[in-house]
């Protein structure tokens, strides 16, 4: 079992994706928790190339390669290995998000990152996508306020730096997207309080998993 969830910015994916983890774990099942980019060793390299403030002159298909660089690795290296030792796989940001924030955000062709990120994964595709949604006023607040409390302002601050309107383009890019492919990608309102959230979360979960009848 192959779960990636997705958002923009502050709307709580790292509380839930823990509370999920926790979810399965009730349930029996061994749990590995991983997110991009920084999946994997070299990925955690990349990382800090992508995220670093100093690198605002990434072009965006410099900085697309360095994404997909980081995917082809944590695939092949961490998700498929863990998922073939039978566990249940959570990942905070996969694919999707290229498609957004390179796509809907930077401008780039999604049919081209369609093919690349097709490259990227090797056929491993997830089996549930679960897009956390929120207003980008909301989000990014959250987001903020939790970069200052961590101290991660410079480091990891490229992104939240961006103007409003570009995590306004990527907030309806998912709500596209999630349209496009609705085989695949549910969307739950985060707006609400933790709780709530993990409630719809698991309301998801079940039915995609472990519906009966
Ligand atoms: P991160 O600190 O992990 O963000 P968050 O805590 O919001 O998940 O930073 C990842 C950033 O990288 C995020 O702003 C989205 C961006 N990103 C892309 O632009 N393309 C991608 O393919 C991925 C995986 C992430």
């Amino acid at each position: 079992m192959f779960i990636t969830f997705e958002g923009i910015e502050g709307t709580g994916k790292t509380t839930q994706i823990q509370n999920i983890k926790k979810y399965f774990e009730s349930r029996g099942k061994e749990v590995f928790l991983t997110m991009e980019p920084g999946g994997s060793r070299v990925g955690r390299e990349l990382r800090k190339m992508l995220l670093h403030v100093d690198n605002k002159d990434l072009t965006p298909l410099t900085e697309l390669f360095l994404y997909l660089a980081d995917r082809a690795q944590h695939v092949a290296q961490v998700i498929r290995p863990e998922l073939e030792a039978g566990k249940v796989v959570l990942c905070d940001r996969f694919a999707d998000s290229t498609i957004v924030y390179q796509g809907y955000g930077r401008g780039l062709d999604t049919t081209m990152l369609q093919q690349l990120n097709e490259a990227a994964v090797a056929g491993l595709w997830p089996d549930l996508t679960i897009i956390l949604d929120i207003d980008p006023e909301v989000g990014l607040k959250r987001a903020t306020d939790r970069n200052i409390e961590e101290g991660k302002a410079m480091d990891e601050g490229r992104f939240e730096a961006e103007h409003i309107s570009f995590h306004k383009r990527i907030r309806e890019g998912y709500l596209t997207w999630a349209a496009l492919n609705r085989d695949r990608i549910r969307v739950a309102d985060a707006s609400s309080s933790p709780n709530d959230v993990f409630e719809r979360i698991k309301t998801i979960i079940e039915a995609r998993f472990f519906a009966t009848g």
